[in-house]
């Protein structure tokens, strides 16, 4: 696995307000879909391009495009979702996929409740969106996931890990793939109910409200 942590005053700056918990939830919303184009420009660093010959108004000149097949984006539902927009926005001609994971609030594990994959994702550029590695279970399940799909270019993004999930995503995936990953920062630690400290609370109900 290879962090990658974006240190940015604007990054930090979108991060504090999120943290705040007087943060209204249309802000918050508002915020993570501007931290997560920041974040999306150093995901995509690596993004596979074509050479495309162009004519400027002056000259013709080499260029890139986008190589296919597309990129796929797969926001893990819910609050993945809350990322998508920002992801999309630097990657106009991703297609995206969906992945229900939820964790069980008393083992911690994730557990599968829907998804919509292409069957094969082994020549994919896979970008795996989830804001908050607590435990890390939901982000191995998502990397086994399209791992068995095939997928062997995978880039998960979210706003903040925990050093405890970063331990269990390492030791999940030793060396079977290089994993990349882009976070806004690493927290201190779990508390005792698994939410990350000093964190930004529950990013679901934060962007969608309690239902
Ligand atoms: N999920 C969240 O939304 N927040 C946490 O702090 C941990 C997991």
């Amino acid at each position: 696995m290879h962090l990658h942590v974006a240190d940015h005053p604007l990054v930090a700056h979108k991060l504090t307000v999120l943290r705040d918990e007087s943060t209204p939830s249309a802000t918050f919303r508002q915020l993570v879909d501007e931290l997560v184009t920041l974040l999306a420009y150093e995901a995509t660093r690596h993004v596979r391009t074509v050479p495309k010959e162009i004519r400027t108004p002056v000259t013709t000149t080499t260029g890139v495009n986008l190589s296919d097949p597309s990129p796929i984006v797969i926001p893990i539902l819910r609050a993945g979702l809350g990322m998508l927009e920002g992801m999309t926005r630097l990657l106009p001609t991703a297609e995206v996929g969906f992945l229900g994971l939820q964790r069980d609030e008393t083992t911690y594990e994730a557990i599968t409740y829907a998804n919509r994959l292409p069957d094969d994702l082994s020549d994919r550029q896979v970008f795996l969106l989830d804001p908050m590695l607590a435990t890390g279970a939901t982000l191995v399940a998502a990397i086994d996931y399209v791992l068995e799909r095939g997928a062997r270019d995978v880039t998960a993004v979210c706003l903040l890990a925990a050093p405890e999930g970063l331990e269990v995503v390492q030791e999940a995936l030793g060396d079977r793939v290089d994993v990349q990953l882009v976070v806004a920062a690493v927290d201190e630690r779990l508390d005792e109910n698994k939410y990350i400290v000093p964190g930004l609370g529950d990013a679901g109900d934060r962007l969608y409200g309690v239902v």
